[in-house]
């Protein structure tokens, strides 16, 4: 691997890097457009981190998310061979190729975000009243995370009375690692998978499970596994931006007092704080399946790429004075939701999801401030994702509606 030797250094994956990504990346993008990256300590790929570099290798074919491809690719680097950890990971990610990608991108369009809206509504009035009433202050346990969850919940047809069960074992999946919550939840999307085959609804599982019944590779074991993947997708991201956004209106409270007076403003707002502050530091890998030329770099065929999105949203040549939080300029460039063929399949619900909640957090609470000092806050150490692990709020007087 001569090209990997050579290209400029590596991403250090330090507590600097955790809290401050954007300045690791504006140092990266400094010294060259291609860097390497050792996720987990262990798995190699390249560093995609200029804004029209990411754009237009989203949009090559010869970087592939095709399963076996990149499981090709993952072994023959990793040495992978039958250790059943792996190879339940490898059934998982099989599950996920073009047949499933097509039918969640035509059951997820706006038509089933839109129909999300009331229940969105209901949610954050809901979780907000809960979280008011509570002990804890901090809005991403409180708050963020309950909605988040609900929200996939409601997505997928997993029953109302079971939301509060799901909003725990994700949390004790995504902030504790818990291998234990991820196996309970498999085990609810296998109820409701029974259930919804005698009783279907307007969700998500309903319409697959119609569709199984014409399409033989919809099996029991594929169907459990998107949900799966849509629960690991959807919440984890969801609530994170929503409590690094609030956080970020919170730090510009010029910005957030411009939208408190016109409430119009938060849909620009929303692409802004994709952009300025999105989740997603780095992007899943991608293998390639003939050489492609990065910079200077030949990147050979059968080797993994990532891309920067959070580097891309910062870059100087696309975005104007671009570490300047501007809710008013037109951010819709953004790369937060990815880009081609791969891009976000929930674009259209996270949206609406999080200008459902932050609206209505600020709607009722025109005193809402951040209850911790700037150094207090703890950023998860997560490479691929810039997310808070809780932010203490006050949430002040509740406005009269
Ligand atoms: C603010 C919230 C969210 C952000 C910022 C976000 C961002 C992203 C990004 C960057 C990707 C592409 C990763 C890549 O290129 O490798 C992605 C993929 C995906 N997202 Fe989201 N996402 C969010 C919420 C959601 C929600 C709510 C859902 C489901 C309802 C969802 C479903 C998916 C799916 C299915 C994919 C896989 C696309 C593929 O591989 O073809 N996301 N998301």
């Amino acid at each position: 691997m001569t090209e990997w030797n050579r290209a400029s250094p590596e991403l250090t994956l330090d507590a600097r890097f955790h809290e401050a990504p954007h300045d690791t990346f504006a140092e990266l993008r400094a010294e060259g457009g291609l860097h390497r990256f050792l996720a987990g300590g262990r798995q190699q790929s390249w560093l995609v981190v200029n804004y029209d570099d990411i754009r237009r290798l989203l949009r090559d074919h010869r970087l592939s998310k095709d399963p076996e491809t990149l499981i090709a690719a993952n072994r023959r680097q990793l040495g992978i061979g039958d250790d059943p950890e792996a190879q339940a990971s490898e059934q998982v990610m099989r599950t996920f190729g073009e047949h499933l990608r097509g039918l969640l991108s035509t059951e997820l369009g706006t038509t089933h975000a839109t129909s999300l809206e009331g229940s969105a509504r209901r949610h954050a009035e809901r979780f907000l009243d809960r979280f008011a009433a509570g002990d804890d202050d901090d809005l991403l346990r409180g708050f963020a995370l309950p909605y988040a969850s609900a929200m996939c919940c409601e997505l997928l047809g997993i029953a109302e009375d079971r939301q509060n069960e799901v909003a725990g074992h994700v949390r004790d999946m995504v902030l504790g690692g818990s291998r234990a919550a991820n196996r309970a939840l498999i085990g609810v999307l296998a109820d409701t998978i029974v259930r919804l085959r005698s009783a279907p609804g307007a969700d998500l599982l309903s319409a697959l499970l119609a569709r199984a019944r014409e399409d033989s590779r919809l099996s029991d074991t594929t169907l459990l596994h998107s949900g799966l993947i849509l629960i690991t997708l959807a919440v984890e991201t969801t609530f994170s931006f929503i409590t690094t956004s609030v956080h970020t209106l919170l730090r510009h409270p010029e910005s957030l007092a411009a939208i408190r007076r016109d409430p119009s403003l938060l849909d620009g707002a929303v692409e802004e704080l994709l952009r300025y502050n999105g989740p997603h530091n780095i992007s899943a890998v991608r293998a390639t399946t003939a050489p492609v030329r990065v910079a200077d770099t030949e990147i050979p065929e059968g080797q993994l790429v990532s891309f920067a999105l959070t580097s891309g949203n910062r870059d100087p040549r696309q975005f104007t004075d671009p570490d300047r939080f501007d809710p008013t300029r037109d951010a819709s460039a953004h790369l937060a939701f990815g880009h081609g063929k791969y891009r976000c399949l929930g674009a259209g619900l996270a949206r609406l999801e999080s200008k459902i909640a932050i609206g209505t957090l600020l709607r009722r609470y025109p005193q809402l401030r951040i209850g911790c000092r700037p150094e207090e806050l703890d950023w998860a150490q997560n490479p691929y994702l810039h997310s808070l692990r809780r932010l203490p709020v006050k949430l002040g007087a509740r406005a009269s509606d």
